[in-house]
C-alpha cells in the first residue's frame, strides 16, 4: 500500500502525516517569502510601489473648475524643471491627444477620466496605469529616448475603445523653459 491508500484507510501512521504537514508548511512560507521578495525586487529595481495617496474628485464637474479645466490641461513646466502632464480620458478620447514631454526629466501625469474606467499605457515603456473615475491617477517617469510613442487606452471602456488613443511626444528640453507665470502649457 502506498501512503495515500493508507491514509484512505486510517493507518498511515501520525508520524508521517505530521511529516507531509511539515513539508506542506515549509512549502507555504517559502512561496510567501518568494511573493515578499518579489514585491521587494521591484520597488527597489523598477521604482514600483503602490499609491501612496489617494486624491479623489467629482468625475461631473472637471471640465466646469479646478484643476483639470480645458486651459490647464497638457505640459506644465514646475519651478524646479520637473513638468507635470494634465490630461483628461473620456470615451473615446484623449485631452489633449498630443503630449509633448522633455527628455531626461521627471514627469508626473495626473490623469482623471469624466466618465467610466479607462486607462493609458506608453508602448515600450513601463507607463501603465488605470483612470478610475472619481480618483486622479498620478504617475511619475522620466522618458529616456526622443521620439514618439502611441498612447492607447487599456482599459475597455466601450464599442469605441480601440480607437482612444493618444499620442507622447518626447523632445529635447531646451524646448520647455519654465514660465516664471505658470501659464504656459505644452
Ligand atoms: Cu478608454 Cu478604452
Amino acid at each position: 500500500m502506498n501512503s495515500e491508500e493508507l491514509l484512505r484507510s486510517g493507518e498511515l501512521p501520525e508520524e508521517e502525516i505530521t511529516r507531509v504537514e511539515n513539508r506542506w508548511v515549509l512549502v507555504v512560507c517559502a512561496v510567501t517569502l518568494l511573493l515578499i521578495a518579489t514585491f521587494a525586487s521591484s520597488v527597489a529595481l523598477f521604482h514600483d510601489a503602490p499609491p501612496s495617496s489617494v486624491e479623489t474628485i467629482q468625475s461631473n464637474q472637471i471640465h466646469q473648475s479646478g484643476e483639470f479645466v480645458e486651459s490647464n490641461l497638457g505640459t506644465a513646466m514646475q519651478p524646479d524643471g520637473s513638468a507635470v502632464v494634465r490630461m483628461v480620458l473620456q470615451q473615446f478620447s484623449f485631452s489633449p491627444s498630443i503630449i509633448k514631454v522633455p527628455v531626461n526629466t521627471s514627469v508626473v501625469f495626473r490623469a482623471v477620466s469624466a466618465d467610466v474606467v479607462h486607462g493609458f499605457l506608453v508602448e515600450g515603456t513601463n507607463v501603465n496605469a488605470m483612470v478610475v473615475p472619481g480618483y486622479v491617477t498620478t504617475l511619475q517617469t522620466e522618458f529616456k529616448r526622443p521620439g514618439e510613442y502611441l498612447v492607447p487606452c487599456q482599459e475597455f471602456c466601450g464599442m469605441g475603445h480601440q480607437d482612444m488613443w493618444a499620442k507622447l511626444i518626447v523632445g529635447s528640453k531646451a524646448d520647455y523653459p519654465v514660465d516664471p507665470t505658470g501659464q504656459t502649457r505644452f
